[in-house]
Formats: C-alpha cells, structure tokens, sequence
C-alpha cells in the first residue's frame, strides 16, 4: 500500500526535436513516496528540498495524479511525499518529475490499469500547469526511459527510440532560473523552410543515428537552428560552454528544454567527465555558480 520510487531528470528538445524529443537521466532524479489511504482524493503531504505549493491544485504532481483519478473509480485516495532533488527552473524536468512519478505510483498501487500512454496524457496536465502547454517531451521519457519521441500530440503518439550504450550525458546548471513559458514566450511563431529544411533533416539524422548506435551521425545531428539562437542570449555564457564542450570530445551541446541548463552528449563515461571538466572551467572562470551532472542516458 506504500511505495517509494525515484523518477527521473529528463532533457527536452535534445537539440533539434523542440517539443519532440527527450531523454531520461538514469541516475538524476526526484524521489517520492506514495501511500494508498482510505481518504478518497490527492493529498501532497511533504515536500522535501524546494518550497513548492502543497495544494493538490496548485501541485503539478497533485494535478496529474487528479486526471488519472477522474478516468477511474476509486475507492480510496492517495498522499504523496516529494523529496525534490531536481531545481525548479533548471530545465531537466522538474516538473515533469513530479508529474510522471505521481502518475507511474498511483497506477502501479492500482495493479496497472492504466498503459503508459495514458499515464503521459496524464502528467502532461501536470505540465500544463507548470508552463501553461501541455508538452510531452519531458513526461515521456520520464515515464518509458531513455529517448522518446512524440510522433504526435493530436493523436498521442509516443515512440520509444533505441539508446545507444555507451552515451552520457553531461549537465551543467548556471544559478539563475529561468521560467519555461518565459523561454517560450520568447521564440517566435513562424519558422522559414529553409530552417525547417535543416531541422527536419537533424531529426532523422538523430533517429537514425540512435539506431544504428553511429555516434559521429548523433553528433551532426546535435544542431538546432530554430530555438537555441533565441533562447541561448538567456543563458550565461552559452557559447563558451558548448565550444568549450565540442572542443573536450562532446559529441554534440545545446540547451536542456528550457534552460538554463545546457546539455552535453558524449561517447563513455570518460569524455563525459573532461566534458564536465570543461564546462566547469568556463564557468569558474566568468564567476557563475553552478551545479553538474554527469548521467548515463
Ligand atoms: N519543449 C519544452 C520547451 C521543454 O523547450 O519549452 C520544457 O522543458
């Protein structure tokens, strides 16, 4: 009737696939426990680590465990404990988190008569409280592992995608925090063929390349020419840190979902600690504060 879990950070957009793509970080992430109760209803009894509303409604996991709770007969209610560990504002799924453990626990204490699939549109409610969309690209992977893509919203299509083995990922995160529906409110509306043209052409490269475990195809493809030059002026330093990280041996380096986290994808665990190394001294040397992250994908 209790169950303890650890839900995963999760880096949207990967680059070239803004509001399609992401991965899941095996060893950054939120823990939260959740107890089946005979009180019918969402009750979010502690959070740990962050000050975050504790109203079921203003809750992002509160919010996504009532949209499962509306499509099933309940019998009984469910309290929920976060210990956040992931920042808010950070842009590796802080949110999507909460939303994503709450949604997976709930289902699992009710013997799974929910698919995966439903536990996304689920969590994404979750989202939309948090950045005002309903966007999947954190959810998704948090809820299936490693790299997802949404094929589509309307229907709901989610693909899982092969990681390859031996990629890492390295995350650092400059102290500011920076909202999600900021950084949206920011980009533009349209997009020119002639960057759709690239854009799509960096997508397939990157499924294909995942596939086929190419790791010089992934890194061609880790290139966003529709959203990074925009967002990336939010972020400290942006240009610095992703030279800096190409030059350590990253295969590819762009912003986590909506920053100001930036992101580094490298082949082994080796190249992924110079990449660090790197991206620290970047920072040391301009005077940011910092947290980093190195994770298996
Ligand atoms: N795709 C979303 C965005 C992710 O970039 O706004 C937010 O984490």
């Amino acid at each position: 009737n209790e169950i303890k879990i650890f839900t995963p950070a999760t880096i949207a957009n990967v680059s070239c696939g803004f509001d399609v793509l992401g991965l899941a970080l095996d060893t950054v992430g939120d823990e939260m426990i959740i107890k089946k109760v005979t009180q019918k209803g969402i009750r979010i009894t502690k959070i740990i680590g962050q000050k975050l509303p504790l109203e079921t409604h203003n809750n992002v996991a509160g919010v996504a465990a009532l949209a499962l709770l509306d499509e099933i007969d309940c019998e009984f209610g469910f309290e929920i404990e976060i210990t956040k560990k992931i920042k808010p504002g950070s842009g590796i799924g802080s949110s999507a988190a909460s939303s994503a453990g709450a949604v997976w626990a709930i289902n699992k204490l009710l013997e799974q008569p929910f698919s995966n699939l439903d536990l996304v549109r689920f969590a994404m409610e979750g989202e939309r409280l948090a950045s005002g969309v309903a966007h999947a690209d954190n959810v998704a992977p948090a809820l299936f592992g490693g790299f997802t893509l949404v094929r589509s919203y309307k229907p709901l299509d989610i693909i899982r995608i092969h990681t390859p083995k031996e990629l890492y990922a390295t995350i650092i995160h400059p102290q500011i925090e920076v909202k999600t529906s900021d950084a949206r409110n920011i980009l533009k509306t349209t997009v020119t063929l002639k960057d759709a043209i690239k854009q799509w052409g960096n997508v397939g490269g990157l499924i294909s390349g995942l596939y086929t475990e190419d790791y010089d195809l992934i890194g061609r493809s880790l290139e966003d020419h529709i959203v990074e030059p925009i967002r990336s002026i939010l972020i400290p330093a942006f240009n610095l840190v992703k030279q800096q990280s190409l030059t350590a041996g990253a295969l590819g380096c762009g912003i986590s979902g909506s920053g100001p986290s930036i992101f580094a994808l490298s082949k082994g665990k080796e190249t992924a600690l110079k990449v660090a190394e790197a991206m620290k001294l970047v920072y040391n040397k301009v005077g940011i504060d910092y947290d980093i992250h190195i994770s298996k994908v």
